[in-house]
């Protein structure tokens, strides 16, 4: 068994990039700029957003946070994101989700320009993915592709099968590993929600990826011998190790699962570090583009 080391990857991608932003700085040319929007105060969504500001900066990025109450309304909203499409200093920005329940996100989500659509929601950019053409991806469902390539996964001819049909990784997901390319040429199986018995695909996969957030979801009877399980799952679960009263915990029940798996994500530091660097990739392609 393998452990996907996500943290170490991530770490690498950072460097990559950090020297591509010296390069750029080396040019006199600007160096790229990321804006994020968030409305309201989620507390996981502050988490994230602190998060993707840190990354920036360690690599060179500008970085801004714009902080909007839950009581603007959604014309007010719109006319920010059509502010920031006009704005030529920022290359790429994301507006943070979920939006207050006054707020409709695909409207939101559709007056970004494509181009500066970083989190790859547009529908340009699903709809570009679809037919294989140069988009920005979706950064957790990057972050696994990445994940694959580097730790030289075979996915040709193999059978897998995506647990959760989010818009942001089960459904994307879906898609990047059945399209002709590498990682990819895959026999994919979507099961969710309305699925009865998931057990009966997870044991034929070679590779099953979780995103359901159900935390110890996935049980050893339910994979088979040399299976890949790439776990997204990230459950705050109550904690006595822990400082913080709580710890992650992945969808994969870990501890027995790992010891079937030719590779394994944990969870943390498998699949989360990858997220923010997928997003990082974007913003320079963002300002590259431009
Ligand atoms: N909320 C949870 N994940 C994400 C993400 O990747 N992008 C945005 N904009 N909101 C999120």
């Amino acid at each position: 068994m393998q452990l996907i080391d996500g943290r170490h990857v991530a770490a690498e991608i950072r460097r990559e990039i950090y020297r591509e932003v010296e390069n750029i700085k080396a040019r006199g040319k600007k160096v790229p700029h990321l804006v994020a929007v968030i409305v309201g105060h989620d507390g996981a969504s502050e988490t994230y957003v602190a998060h993707k500001d840190k990354a920036c900066r360690e690599v060179g990025f500008e970085s801004t946070i714009i902080r909007l109450e839950d009581t603007i309304t959604e014309a007010e909203l719109l006319e920010e994101v059509d502010r920031l499409n006009r704005d030529g200093s920022v290359d790429g920005f994301i507006v943070q989700l979920p939006l207050p329940g006054h707020i409709s996100e695909s409207k939101v989500i559709e007056a970004i320009d494509p181009a500066k659509d970083v989190d790859g929601f547009h529908p340009v950019n699903i709809g570009r993915m679809v037919q294989g053409l140069p988009c920005f991806v979706p950064a957790t469902p990057a972050g696994i592709l990445e994940l694959i390539s580097r730790y030289k996964i075979p996915t040709e001819g193999r059978s897998c099968v995506v647990v959760g049909r989010s818009q942001i990784v089960g459904t994307p997901l879906s898609i990047l590993m059945s399209r002709k390319a590498y990682p990819g040429n895959a026999t994919v199986t979507l099961c969710h929600s309305r699925t009865p018995h998931i057990e009966k695909y997870t044991r034929e996969a070679d590779i099953v990826v979780l995103a359901l957030g159900k935390p110890g979801f996935l049980t050893e009877d339910m994979v088979k011998e040399g299976a890949v399980v790439i776990d997204v799952g990230t459950t705050r679960v109550p904690s006595k190790e822990t400082r913080s009263g709580f710890r992650l915990k992945g969808d994969a029940d870990f501890d027995r699962v790992a010891p079937k798996c030719s590779y394994i994500t944990p969870v943390p530091g498998g699949v989360g570090p990858m997220t923010i660097v997928s997003l990082l990739r974007n913003t320079l392609q963002a300002a590259k583009n431009r």
